[in-house]
């Protein structure tokens, strides 16, 4: 298994291409499941998930090409894929490729909307916490969805079709609005979510959603009128910008001093976090082409966060600030709401030298003069990153295992880093 070996200490200088955010381009993958016709995404990061996802994809029938290649051809940053889904072949996702990753159960919409029927696995249980589906089920069952669960299988069916329904969600969820969003643009009638998640990213698929035919009001609100369409069509769109990639480096610069634009992205789009970034003593400017940040005083003031529904501070950067307040002058707050269990980077990072005490849904940071390397292991996406920071601010060499994780969400991590400074590498063990 690779593993990452990063010498720290040195700052971060140059310029740092954002990817596509992973987090719009697996629903935009599914949503190609609701037309016939081709939908073309643009701007489409390289990354295991999704790569994960397009043969889920085919395994339901969609036609997966990358730039006129097969599936399987080397990529580089920002490619074009295209999906077509002319016809769907099976309805069925199974265990084996739902347990491993959670956003293939937002294929449950698509199929009851487009064939009437579905047989998705539920996803299992997963490191950050328990992530019940609670939400997206009743949320179909108020557009008229039979549903039962059955053998770790949720079986979904419309016999009719979906009929257009209220659903109000009693909590934010980001997977329940997707899912139930890209049912609701093919039942009949008018569908109103209300208390819809306001993340960017689902304000991305329905854009997409809306060149593809589809009929939707309040898009980036907490309020999605929808009216349902019999068909949709192809179209061609543009994978927005990853916030939580671009957040991620924003703070590794906070962490090790430097002097870096982040370019094809955009601050708008993280608002809060990098609010209360600017609040460390970072410097953060937006440019034409995206975000400049730098940081070259000595001390870096501690924070309190509390992670929350966007526009509020984002659970995917939380553990990534909590790398960099080990480091700050003073004492540090950092609170959980969205996830119970999305703690496991404290021991890692304690392992670098941490001082951080935990107790319950809250972590104390009591910032220290310095970090020093150790070899730790990755234990989520998020949290392994936050690892590269610690790292790349301590003193020594940390060698991280597990770097898996990061595959799934980071892409060309190593190179984008090297490229400013760092002492950063892949260690391949056979
Ligand atoms: C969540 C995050 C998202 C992040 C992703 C991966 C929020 C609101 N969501 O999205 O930003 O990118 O993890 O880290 O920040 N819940 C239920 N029943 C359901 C669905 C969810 O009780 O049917 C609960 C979850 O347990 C959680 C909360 O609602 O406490 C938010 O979950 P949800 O937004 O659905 O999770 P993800 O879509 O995975």
């Amino acid at each position: 298994m690779d593993r990452i070996r990063i010498v720290g200490g040195n700052q971060l200088n140059g310029r740092i291409q954002i990817s596509g955010a992973k987090n719009a381009a697996l629903p935009l993958m599914i949503a190609s499941l609701l037309t016939s016709e081709r939908l073309t995404l643009k701007n489409m990061p390289n990354l295991a998930d999704v790569n994960l996802l397009a043969r889920i994809l085919r395994n339901h029938g969609a036609d997966h090409l990358v730039d006129g290649k097969r599936l399987g051809s080397k990529t580089q940053i920002g490619e074009t894929f295209h999906f077509t889904a002319r016809d769907i072949v099976d309805t069925t996702a199974p265990y084996e490729m739902v347990s491993r990753m959670r956003a293939s159960f937002w294929v449950l919409g698509p199929l009851l909307a487009r064939m009437h029927q579905a047989k998705v696995s539920l996803p299992g249980g997963c490191a950050i916490g328990t992530r019940p589906v609670d939400l997206h089920l009743s949320g179909f069952k108020s557009l008229g969805a039979n549903i039962d669960v059955v053998n770790g299988y949720v079986l979904a069916s419309a016999p009719n079709g979906l009929q257009g329904g209220r659903v109000v969600f009693p909590k934010v969820s980001v997977g329940a609005t997707h899912n139930v969003l890209m049912a609701a643009v093919l039942a009949k009638g008018e569908t109103v979510i209300e208390n819809a998640a306001r993340e960017p990213e689902i304000g991305d698929v329905a854009r997409c959603l809306v060149k593809m035919g589809a009929q939707i009001e309040g898009i980036d609100s907490s309020t999605l009128h929808i009216q349902g369409r019999d068909e949709l069509e192809g179209a061609v769109h543009s994978v927005l910008p990853d916030r939580i990639e671009t957040g991620t480096y924003a703070i590794a610069v906070a962490a090790t001093g430097g002097d870096v634009e982040l370019v094809g992205t955009n601050a708008e789009l993280l608002t809060t976090a990098l609010d209360e970034l600017a609040k460390t003593g970072a410097d953060i400017t937006a440019t034409e082409n995206g975000i400049r940040i730098k940081r070259d005083a000595e001390n870096l003031e501690p924070i309190s966060i509390e992670t929350r529904p966007f526009p509020g501070f984002p659970t995917d950067l939380q553990a990534q600030m909590m790398a960099l307040m080990t480091i700050a002058n003073g004492t540090s707050v950092v609170r959980e709401t969205i996830f119970e269990n999305r703690f496991m980077h404290v021991q890692e990072l304690v392992r670098l030298g941490a001082n951080i005490t935990l107790h319950g849904d809250t972590a104390t940071i009591k910032g220290v003069p310095q970090l020093h390397g150790a070899q730790v292991m990755a234990t989520d996406l998020r949290a392994s990153v936050s690892l590269v920071i610690g790292a790349l601010a301590a003193k020594g060499e940390t060698m991280i295992s597990r770097v898996y994780h990061l595959d799934r969400g980071f892409e060309h991590l190593e190179q984008k880093l090297s490229g400013c400074g760092a002492q950063i590498e892949r260690v391949s063990s056979d």
